[in-house]
């Protein structure tokens, strides 16, 4: 890990008067930079050739003469063949010249990769580099781990042998990296023909089998719930919730059941790919459990992982027939739906600011509170 007084030396460095919102064009990049813009900051998004249209054409951002938005929010581009390529310390030079702030979201970690994260990028980042490993399913002091010393509730693991309901097995997708080859099963001998299935189909491979987790399917609808730990106020707030659509269980779930089962082979397994999000509300009598979860989140992360979570934090949770929440993921980072409440905010973030509050203004908003209390050393690492 990045020594940190290496990246406060950094931060010491930055034009605080210019300071900058960067991030890998990616995932949630839309949301950050458009509440850098509603917050007055300028932003940058390091764009992998290929995939750069949407930040460096649709969503640029065009400025009067006085530096006030027009249209857009993305102000710069950084141009790069390949997403790791942030990492040299040439660009990495550039990006320290324009006083960038990182915002790690889930493609940095994924692209660039947790070791380079935490030893080679010495930007500061906002939020909690240490806890982005948490997030690596079958780590030592994975978010599994610390779910358990936190006493929070989660799905519980079962061995293959002794599955006698409806289990999710979860890993890696073999051909499309990246994404997941999930798939349930309710008996061992279903597991075993699924497996076997999906092997010889290519979506799973030996390797992922071994080192799957399997843990019971709860039976029930999924909210994603969008918080924010400010260690300036200590205050966990609510901004969102949004949850997914999925490819291809959303397209089952579309079709009847005499439909469903005429699929073929290839067709039956769903796969489980996020290619869009929808916001949600929970019912009110739900709000006080969510609140203490993330209580409880925020205070095993406090203990386990000091300093402790730092600014946007996902809880990606299924509430089961007795209202129940059980926490199947945890992004201790800006969550990959939170676009759904770009520039309009949520019902809970609004309300809570008495205006339009979303992940990524949030964010930014809590530069600008640590720069009007001048302690933005406490939310970078
Ligand atoms: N235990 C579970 N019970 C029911 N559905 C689950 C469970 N775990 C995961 N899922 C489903 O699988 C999807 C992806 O799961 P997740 O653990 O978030 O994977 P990833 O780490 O790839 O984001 C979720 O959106 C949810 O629909
Ligand atoms: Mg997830």
């Amino acid at each position: 890990m990045i020594d940190r007084s290496k990246v406060l030396e950094v931060l010491r460095g930055y034009d605080l008067k210019n300071l900058r919102i960067g991030m890998i064009a990616s995932h949630s990049a839309l949301d950050t930079a458009d509440g850098a813009v509603e917050e007055n900051f300028k932003t940058l998004a390091v764009c992998q050739e290929g995939r750069e249209k949407p930040y460096i054409k649709y969503f640029r951002a065009e400025r009067d003469q006085k530096g006030n938005v027009i249209t857009g929010m993305i102000d710069e581009v950084m141009m790069l063949k390949r997403f790791p390529d942030v990492l040299d310390p040439e660009n990495q030079d550039i990006l320290k010249e324009k006083n960038t702030l990182f915002v790690p979201n889930r493609s940095f970690t994924s692209y660039c990769g947790i070791d380079a994260v935490e030893d080679q990028f010495t930007l500061p980042l906002l939020g909690s580099r240490n806890l982005l490993r948490s997030e690596e399913r079958g780590d030592k002091r994975d978010y599994y781990w610390l779910l358990e010393k936190a006493g929070l509730p989660y799905p519980e693991p079962i061995e293959a042998e002794d599955i006698n309901q409806l289990v999710m097995v979860k890993l890696p997708h073999a051909v499309k990296t990246l994404e997941r080859g999930f798939f349930t099963a309710a008996s061992y001998e279903e597991y075993c023909q699924k497996a076997d299935l999906l092997l010889r189909q290519n979506v799973i491979d030996q390797d992922g089998i071994e080192l799957a987790r399997i843990e019971r399917y709860v039976i029930g609808p999924v909210f994603n719930l969008d918080y924010f730990y400010s260690p300036i106020t200590k205050r966990i707030e609510l901004i969102g919730i949004d949850w997914r659509f999925e490819t291809s269980l959303d397209g089952h779930c579309r079709l009847p059941a005499p439909q469903q089962l005429t699929l073929n082979e290839q067709q039956i397994n769903p796969e489980y790919t996020v290619c869009g999000h929808n916001s949600a509300t929970l019912r009110e009598s739900l709000l006080e459990k969510a609140f203490v979860l993330a209580e409880m989140y925020v205070e095993a992360t406090q203990e386990y992982y000091k300093p402790g979570i730092i600014g946007p934090f996902c809880l990606q949770t299924c509430v089961d027939k007795d209202l129940n929440f059980y926490i199947y993921d945890v992004a201790p980072r800006i969550g990959g739906g939170t676009n759904v409440h770009m520039a309009v905010g949520h019902p809970y973030g609004n309300a809570l600011w008495r205006t339009n509050m979303s992940t990524g203004r949030r964010l930014a908003r809590e530069v600008r509170i640590a720069l009007e209390n001048d302690c933005l050393e406490q939310i970078v690492t």
